[in-house]
């Protein structure tokens, strides 16, 4: 599962004036209900520790890098996010921190769904039984 996690190329429009990214309805597998981004987060920060029940998320590091950790239950793959047009798609049902935020670093999220704390899974023990299950 954790192998069919890939980095997606958003389609992009060079021009001498600059580039220019677009994420539109077939971009993604889902329909885009909420946008957050993470930003001026400290280098020794770790973001995320969670997993989701339904909500899929896309992450793209508009400005500077950071790594992901993913982590199905099974194996954990690290993923570097360093180009505004690219993008990781994380489907529902993996483990995933954020770490190793350089200075000036923005992670931009394009969620399935509005945020709902019931969704996330934040205990790891907890989410090794959901996956066994
Ligand atoms: P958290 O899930 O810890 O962020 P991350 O996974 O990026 O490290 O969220 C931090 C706080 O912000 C937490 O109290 C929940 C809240 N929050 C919202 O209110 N809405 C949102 O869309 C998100 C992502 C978080």
């Amino acid at each position: 599962m954790i192998e069919k996690i890939e980095i997606v190329d958003i389609p992009k429009i060079s021009d001498p004036r600059g580039n220019l990214a677009v994420v539109e309805k077939d971009t993604l597998p889902y329909e885009v209900k909420r946008i957050y981004y993470l930003y001026d987060v400290p280098s020794d920060a770790y973001r995320g520790g969670h997993s989701h029940k339904e909500c899929m998320e896309f992450l793209v590091a508009l400005s500077g890098s950071f790594e992901v950790v993913l982590d199905d239950g099974i194996s954990k793959k690290r993923v570097t996010l360093n180009k505004p047009n690219k993008g990781l798609l994380i489907p529902t049902g993996i483990w995933r921190e954020l770490e190793n935020f350089s200075s000036g670093a923005v992670c931009l999220v394009l969620a399935s769904d509005v945020y709902e704390e019931e969704d996330y899974i934040r205990d790891y023990e907890q989410f090794i039984a959901s996956v066994n299950t």
